[in-house]
């Protein structure tokens, strides 16, 4: 069924809002067959269909007008059997390789000579298909033709085949990038309109702030404005762009940087169409998995280690045979223990894998990117290492990844721990609002410890999607401190590139955002008028109450991310990245090889190192379809547990509402499901409130089902198949991702209806008895949670570097004082003995990081006071899982009479 709903969900969600058409076509046409609907039925649903077909090249023109005058004639048959075919091959993609499909007659008559656009599909090898768009004055009687004389140009060379979208407006050249994830390349001719002919009002809302500008625009003027827009919008789009006057002048024009090439309209078509196709390669190339697949073709005689390598130690043997089969023979000719011979070393690539990570710097927006073969968790530890000093201030989120705390134990900075904001219902964190964060930064500075200050580090997004404003809390810290370096933790958000709205909240989004602020003419002046209402000497909670601006002279801008490629994209596991853009970055470049050398293994996985650089090529050509898909799948996901009836009676994902609390989202933004969201309304929010939710990362409360999280995660892996991600003590996290398809959402869906409809039966068959006990437990799931504990203090004898009234301390003395056995003591946290010394004294310090599963983050650190609420916490956790705590001996504790005190 079409969703009646022309909310948010439409605009994300585009290419299954253009599938559920086709099939809602499809079956008012069937009806009309069967004489079930009348012809008025079918003509608004073709009519529905109309503007949303001009942004694609299929079905096209001729396809459209076949089935319109199958409708004129009242041919009930032929008009179902046409919209049938049309239906299946935008829903299996056929047309992209089949050039039957794009035939009006019935394919069974057809000549196959007589196909329509030629060489589509005609050539033996795979030939990826993209949809150029060519935005054009011309009118639109005559883009039938255009499209033709593109296709003229096709040759059997060519390694790419496309087939070419017209619009004639800016607006519908906009339309056309936002809802066919096809279009890869554009090209724009001077002199097209600005309007659209459709009526777009939720577009011109969001252009209505620049219309002006549009409006005074002359045709160059308005070109590159339409290239700047459609490159905000999806970055990997390579634009071209034909003038008939002053190309030279315009190519030279700095706006015109984001061209792809600038050519002159009378020029040879050709020039165009093999531009076009070598933009293509240049994202297509994937330079290192390339050159393992020759490598994998030569006779290569190995000696040197990795008998695995060609794979003869394993197809020869009787005994382990079967991996061979299993794995296939490629993975065994593509291993190499060697550095030449094609390949390249990731401890200091100079050849292809430098390419591929350039290649993948330029598709994630940053300056440098590192490939990282162990996860995200070296690639934290490769961050700090390289970055932070012994000594140093790192302000960090509590509740981070463990690679953070063990990165700053191995660095010995001090973590100056700042906590998110609780969300104990759901015994889970938020994320650490930027008035914490400035707090923290601002007591360091009346401290006099600002210069100790290297780092702000932080998830984003969290594990339970909590998206930070990054380009705000950046500017505001910097507004502080001018040479903050930030570590973005974006493990669970690499895809978030490829999405518009977004991007601007990744860390590479908001520092390409910065650095394009800090270059504008006004923003000298804005800094300084703020800082004459803010006066000599404002007080911290002015400080606190105003968005600061940071001095466009002053900043360094200098940002880091790390991305769990695995996670969301198509690399192996353990395929990570580092993502650079630091202003000094070349002051420590030295550093940041040594952190490589130190963390990196010197047998990285080739297979691993290729996934890497075959995920970018894939986000680059088909990232922004995936990423819209993915975001669709969760929409679909919380549409149907939110009005399933009897799904929504025990089970609930978590709205953004819920997620966020209010006064974090001034925008006013409720959730995606509310009625009237429009797209722009998300955009607003995306653009505004201080957390956002990451719609993909779904909390689902089973707690009201009478399932704790574990547990419920365990049912859905043993009995249905269905595997989540982290579960808290009511909840368990989904995520929809590049790979989901809708039939998941229905395997889901289907399985919770069955999981609800047994709780159904079982509470009308057990009576009185069955519903108090089934109320009491959802009641102890959903009430009795603990508070979470907040990070209580290091003990004095880890605070002799430390400020007077600032939390920070020396985590890594205290990790390695617990190497002294003489030094440790344990003590079971169920006694007697714990209460008393938790009463009398003397303190109890933990000797190492206690991390329960889950949550997962530490409620204890080395060095670290332990208190009441930490203890009551733990006695509280029903988790079998908690890292650094052996249940049989007790907590380990430093002892206090072994340790020296801070000296006054
Ligand atoms: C926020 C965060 N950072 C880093 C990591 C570690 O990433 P990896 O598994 O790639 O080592 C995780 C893993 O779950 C994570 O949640």
């Amino acid at each position: 069924m079409v969703r009646e709903s022309r909310s948010i969900d439409h605009f994300f969600s585009a290419p299954s809002g253009r599938t559920d058409r086709w099939r809602e076509l499809h079956a008012v046409a069937r009806s009309w067959a069967k004489g079930d609907q009348a012809r008025g039925k079918v003509e608004t649903a073709l009519d529905e269909l109309g503007a949303i077909e001009e942004f694609h090249a299929f079905p096209g023109l001729e396809l459209i007008g076949a089935l319109r005058e199958r409708l004129q004639n009242d041919d009930t048959s032929g008009f179902l059997a046409l919209a049938k075919r049309i239906s299946l091959a935008i829903i299996t993609s056929n047309y992209k390789h089949d050039a039957k499909e794009w035939q009006s007659v019935d394919l069974s008559l057809a000549d196959p000579v007589d196909a329509l656009p030629s060489s589509l599909g005609d050539t033996h090898a795979h030939r990826p298909y993209f949809e150029m768009l060519a935005v054009t004055p011309a009118p639109a009687g005559r883009w039938p033709h255009m499209a033709a004389e593109f296709r003229r140009l096709r040759r059997s060379e060519d390694a790419f085949v496309y087939e070419t979208v017209l619009a004639g407006s800016l607006e519908d050249a906009v339309c056309a990038a936002v809802l066919n994830p096809d279009i890869a390349a554009v090209v724009i001719y001077e002199g097209f309109a600005l309007k659209s002919r459709h009526d777009a009002p939720v577009l011109r809302s969001v252009l209505a702030a620049q219309q002006p500008l549009l409006d005074k625009a002359d045709e160059a003027d308005l070109a590159l404005r339409l290239a700047a827009g459609l490159k905000a919008i999806r970055p990997e789009l390579d634009i071209y762009l034909l003038s008939d006057r002053r190309v030279e002048k315009l190519a030279g024009d700095p706006r015109a940087a984001m061209i792809r090439r600038v050519m002159y309209q009378i020029e040879e078509p050709l020039e165009l169409h093999l531009s076009v196709l070598e933009g293509i390669k240049a994202r297509y190339e994937t330079p290192f998995f390339d050159n393992l697949k020759l490598y994998a073709q030569r006779p290569v005689g190995t000696f040197h280690a990795l008998p695995i390598a060609r794979g003869k130690s394993v197809f020869r043997s009787p005994w382990i045979r079967d991996m061979g089969h299993f794995y296939g023979i490629n993975l065994f000719l593509a291993e190499s223990s060697a550095t030449t011979g094609g390949l390249d070393s990731l401890l200091e690539p100079t050849g292809n894998i430098k390419r591929a990570q350039e290649m993948a710097a330029r598709a994630f927006g940053a300056d440098h990117v590192f490939f990282v073969t162990n996860g995200t968790s070296t690639s934290n530890k490769m961050v700090l290492q390289a970055l932070i000093a012994p000594g140093d201030i790192v302000i960090l989120d509590r509740n981070c990844h463990k690679s953070h705390h063990y990165g700053l134990v191995l660095s010995g900075a001090q973590p100056f721990y700042v906590e998110a904001f609780p969300m104990p219902e759901l015994s889970m964190y938020g994320a650490v609002p930027l008035r914490t964060i400035k707090k923290a930064l601002l007591d360091l500075k009346a401290e006099g410890r600002l210069d100790r200050v290297k780092m702000v580090d932080l998830t984003n997004c969290t594990f339970d999607g909590h998206i930070y404003n990054t380009r705000r809390v950046m500017e505001e810290c910097l507004a502080i401190k001018p040479d903050l370096i930030f570590l973005w933790d974006e493990a669970w958000f690499g895809f978030a590139r490829w999405s518009p709205f977004l991007r601007p909240r990744t860390a590479m989004g908001a520092a390409a955002d910065i650095e394009a602020s800090m270059e504008e003419p006004d923003a000298i002046a804005h800094f300084e008028k703020q800082q004459k209402e803010l006066g000599a000497a404002p007080s911290v909670d002015k400080l606190l109450n105003t968005r600061l601006l940071p001095d466009p002279r002053a900043v360094r801008l200098r940002v880091y991310q790390t991305n769990s490629t695995h996670k969301s994209m198509s690399a192996i596991r353990q395929g990570s990245m580092v993502l650079v853009r630091d202003v000094d970055f070349h002051k420590v470049e030295a550093q940041f090889h040594e952190a490589v050398f130190t963390h990196a293994s010197t047998s990285p996985n080739q297979q691993l190192i290729a996934s890497l650089d075959v995920a970018r090529r894939q986000m680059e050509l088909e990232g922004y379809g995936l990423v819209m898909n993915a975001i669709e799948v969760a929409l679909d996901i919380r549409r149907e547990v939110a009005t399933h009836p009897v799904i929504s009676k025990y089970f609930r994902v978590v709205g953004a509402d819920g997620m966020v609390p209010q006064k974090y989202r001034s925008s006013g933004f409720v959730d995606f499901l509310a009625p009237d969201t429009r797209w722009d309304d998300q955009l607003r929010s995306m653009r505004e409130d201080e957390f956002c939710l990451d719609p993909t990362r779904m909390t689902l409360v089973c707690g009201t089902a009478g399932f704790d999280g574990t547990s419920f995660k365990g049912l859905l892996a043993s009995q249905y198949n269905i595997q989540v991600n982290k579960t808290s003590r009511n909840s368990v996290l989904l995520q929809s991702n590049i790979n989901n398809t809708r039939s998941d959402v229905a395997l889901l869906i289907s399985v919770l209806l069955k999981i609800s409809n047994e709780i159904e039966t079982r509470l009308r068959q057990g009576g009185e008895a069955e519903r108090k006990a089934f109320e009491a437990r959802v009641h102890s799931l959903m009430n009795d949670v603990p508070d979470l504990p907040d990070f209580s203090r290091f003990d004095e004898a880890f605070r002799g570097d430390a400020g007077k009234t600032t939390p920070e301390g020396d985590m890594r003395t205290a990790f390695f004082t617990a190497y002294d056995a003489e030094k440790c003591e344990y003590l079971p946290i169920h006694g007697a003995e714990c209460d008393r010394r938790l009463e009398k004294g003397p303190a109890l310090i933990s000797a190492n990081f206690v991390i329960p599963y889950p949550p997962g983050f530490p409620i204890l650190v080395p060095g670290q006071v332990v208190t009441h609420e930490t203890i009551t916490f733990m006695r509280k956790l029903d988790v079998k899982e908690i890292h650094g705590y052996e249940k049989a001996k007790g907590l380990k504790l430093l002892r206090r009479d072994a340790l020296a005190r801070k000296k006054k």
